[in-house]
């Protein structure tokens, strides 16, 4: 299970501390069905519901993908796109598509960019390829246009029946236009449950079907959820979902409007993107909400330090971490000791890391940056199942709390109808 430790905002708490009352009364309403948007609650039990139904064809999809091609292009944006991603590169690696032996999992659908949709072609090549196209209402601009390209891209190579066979659609079970058109054409169709908003999908065919097309263990990352949630669903301050919430909305009242999430891990990287959309779109509303930011450390330390240090003092810090790492590495001895670094070397990387972290976290706490740590034991798939989990979870509390729906996005809705009308104008 995800710990959280709060020793380091501590010293920025007021004598109350953190509201657990009010994240009690955020969890009931949660929980009870009763809060704003209680109709896109659905994630609360997604796992389990998934083990029940779609697990075992996603994962013969998967098998087929990976056996009949040599590369799956994911077209899909937002919620459709984040969360496969995110758990990719946590789990594969941030270089996962470059290494040998593996099958590469690429991305669009999210941008209008002819230079990023050529330059995927190219990377493409001539190798044989499987479709996956994602999108909860079927309507989305970026990835049907970036679908068109994926569509003729297979026509062109197979055939209108080969390429038939070679879409994966996930959508809508009953409605959308992009159901429709899988109905018609005959794809192989998987579920966006109609009780769970993009931004909470990943444990859904949206995020697993990618997953498992780049080797990860679906069947174990839904069974560590499924436990996760049963966990989360503790109704106490040792809950950690309570204590991030809650600590997070105290420090947002103390003036520390910003939170930058940040981790040690490279591979992290898209777990903040995904994490970004998850805690922005449910929170920022009504004129309110924390902003998520995120940082990559150490890299960051020497692009973002000076401003987190010292720049103004409305940051919050979450650092996100895995107890153990995958590998080892020794630092080298270097003869003659250029650097002056020689008593460093038989020291492991992770060594060095976690020295790094401690003496990062100490400065910033020192410099008014309230610092709160999250933990998982590995990079692995439990971890990122607890890590989603405990995401989620936090995320609708701290909504309640706040007293927005956690659920809705109105201003997505707003910027796609805007696009749409100036597209008229073309
Ligand atoms: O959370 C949201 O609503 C958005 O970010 C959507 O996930 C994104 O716009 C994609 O929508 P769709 O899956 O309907 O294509």
């Amino acid at each position: 299970m995800v710990k959280v430790d709060l020793s380091g905002a501590q010293p920025f708490f007021d004598a109350a501390g953190p509201d657990y009352a009010a994240a009690a009364e955020a969890h009931r309403l949660l929980a009870s069905g009763s809060g704003a948007g209680h109709e896109f609650t659905g994630w609360r039990d997604l796992p389990r519901r998934m083990a029940e139904t779609e697990l075992k064809p996603i994962v013969r999809a998967a098998r087929t993908i990976r056996s009949e091609s040599e590369a799956l292009l994911v077209v899909g944006t937002g919620g459709s796109y984040l969360g496969a991603r995110a758990a990719i590169e946590l789990l594969r690696g941030g270089n996962y598509n470059q290494r040998p032996g593996e099958h590469p999992v690429y991305f669009l659908g999210n941008s209008l960019s002819p230079d990023a949709l050529n330059e995927l072609i190219a990377v493409l090549g001539d190798r044989d390829f499987c479709v996956n196209v994602i999108s909860k209402s079927g309507g989305t601009l970026e990835p049907a246009l970036g679908f068109r390209v994926a569509k003729a891209l297979l026509e062109q190579k197979y055939g209108k029946d080969g390429a038939r066979r070679r879409i994966y659609a996930t959508t809508d079970a009953n409605r959308g236009k992009l159901h429709d058109y899988a109905v018609r054409e005959g794809w192989e169709t998987f579920t966006v449950p109609d009780d769970v908003g993009g931004r909470f999908s990943v444990l859904s065919a949206v995020g697993l079907l990618p997953m498992a097309a780049a080797g990860i263990d679906v069947e174990a990352v839904i069974q560590a959820a499924a436990q996760e949630l049963e966990g989360l669903d503790l109704r106490a301050p040792e809950n950690p979902a309570w204590q991030y919430a809650a600590a997070r909305q105290h420090l947002y009242r103390r003036g520390k409007t910003i939170e930058i999430l940040a981790s040690y891990e490279p591979a992290f990287r898209f777990m903040a993107e995904w994490w970004k959309q998850l805690f922005g779109e449910s929170e920022g509303k009504n004129g309110i909400g924390i902003y998520p930011a995120s940082v990559e450390f150490n890299a960051d330390l020497h692009s973002m330090g000076q401003y987190i240090q010292d720049g103004p003092r409305t940051l919050m810090e979450t650092v996100v971490s895995f107890e153990t790492s995958r590998t080892r590495y020794a630092i080298p001895f270097e003869p003659g000791d250029p650097e002056g670094l020689n008593y460093l070397a038989g020291h492991d990387f992770a060594e060095a890391q976690r020295a790094a972290a401690s003496a990062v976290k100490a400065a910033h706490i020192a410099g008014g940056v309230p610092n709160l740590g999250v933990s998982v034991p590995a990079r692995d798939e439990a971890g990122f199942a607890a890590l989603v989990c405990f995401f989620e979870m936090a995320c609708a509390i701290s909504a309640y709390m706040s007293g927005v729906n956690p659920f809705d996005q109105p201003g997505v809705e707003a910027y796609k109808k805007n696009m749409f009308q100036q597209l008229g104008a073309l």
